[in-house]
């Protein structure tokens, strides 16, 4: 029996790291395993030009603890007033890795994503040109569209009719949910990409839902039926080199969490490494373990692996806090509802 596994450094492609207080108090959590993450821009107000990413680089770089090696890749927070030249410039100059899409409305803090798809065309045929990515978050907002369906809608109605109109552009499914998600990711080519969040491959509808509210568990998207959690595990599992870890840990203060109209996000940063070990190694694919959290993300982005590796062995349940302190309140971590065995110890 494995009880020791060493894989290179994982990276993670999609990570909410906040701002202020709450900023100073995740980003450790991450920068202790992770080498490289995805920064979303969904603060308030969003990061919508270079400049203001170059900025909240600096107060990312400037959270992290002494010593750490750990690099923020910048995105940009797409609007309908985004100017491509900005774009381009910040792209050029290393500023940025990718550029978010957010649907307007469909998220924290979204409200100045996108309604009307054809005036961000120019911006889409830009980032096609200089080859920078575009991370989707793949769901419509139509009232009339159950949230259940969204993703599967949006995959129609939106994603696949911008890909037909922007050829070359390089697309990240983000946190992909359904198995319309899997399916359509999986036929794209190497041009398109998906990320799995941790969260996902653990719960599904019910772990929300049944036997009284969890808002802990609630997310955007919202975790499906039992059958697409299956889904997003054999994409998770399989090595194909489509699917790659994108955690979409999301840190909200239980106040926040805990109201009546409650935030949506799963913070996960503290444990994902122990509860993707243990989903891996029930699925008998331990093995694959490093494609995914080291080696597909880099590869799609077209970036070297990481040199270093991180040791995880097996042992006694692994214990970990249940909240974080954050100077804006408490934060609940992520309770995958099953003991973890797999701790990282080097
Ligand atoms: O659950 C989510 N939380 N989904 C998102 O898309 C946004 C995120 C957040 O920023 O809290
Ligand atoms: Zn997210």
């Amino acid at each position: 029996m494995t009880d020791t596994i060493t894989i290179r450094t994982p990276d993670d492609w999609h990570l909410h790291l906040r701002d202020g207080a709450m900023l100073r108090a995740v980003a450790p959590e991450t920068a202790r395993h992770f080498a490289r993450a995805i920064i979303m821009p969904n603060l308030v107000p969003p990061v919508v030009t270079g400049a203001e990413a170059a900025s909240y680089r600096d107060r990312i770089l400037s959270a992290l603890p002494e010593g750490s090696a750990f690099t923020p890749l910048m995105t940009l927070y797409l609007t309908e007033d985004t100017d491509p030249e900005d774009l381009a410039r910040a792209h050029a100059d290393g500023l940025i890795t990718a550029v978010k899409l957010y649907p307007a409305g469909a998220t924290t803090n979204s409200a100045s994503g996108v309604a009307n798809f054809d005036k961000v065309r120019p911006v889409l045929e830009k980032m096609a040109e200089i080859g920078c990515p575009l991370c989707v978050h793949g769901e419509v907002v139509d009232s009339d569209i159950d949230i259940f369906d969204r993703e599967a809608v949006f995959i129609e109605r939106v994603l696949d009719p911008i890909r037909r109109a922007t050829p070359g552009l390089r697309v990240v499914m983000e946190h992909i949910t359904t198995m319309q998600g899997v399916e359509y990711a999986s036929e794209g080519g190497p041009e398109l990409g998906a990320t799995i969040t941790t969260h996902h491959l653990v719960i599904n509808r019910n772990h929300i839902l049944a036997g009284g509210i969890k808002p802990h568990y609630y997310c955007l998207p919202v975790a499906k039926r039992e059958e697409h959690r299956l889904a997003l595990r054999r994409a998770a599992t399989s090595g194909d080199p489509t699917f790659f870890l994108g955690t979409d840990s999301a840190p909200h203060t239980d106040a926040n969490k805990l109201l009546p109209c409650g935030c949506a996000g799963c913070f996960t940063a503290t444990n994902t490494l122990s509860i993707l070990a243990e989903v891996f190694e029930q699925d008998g694919a331990l093995d694959r373990l490093e494609a995914f959290t080291s080696f597909n993300g880099p590869k799609f982005y077209g970036l070297p692996a990481n040199e270093g590796t991180i040791t995880l062995t097996k042992g006694e349940p692994v214990t970990y806090p249940d909240h974080i302190d954050t100077g804006d309140g408490v934060v609940t971590v992520f309770d995958p509802m099953m003991p973890l065995h797999w701790r990282v110890v080097g």
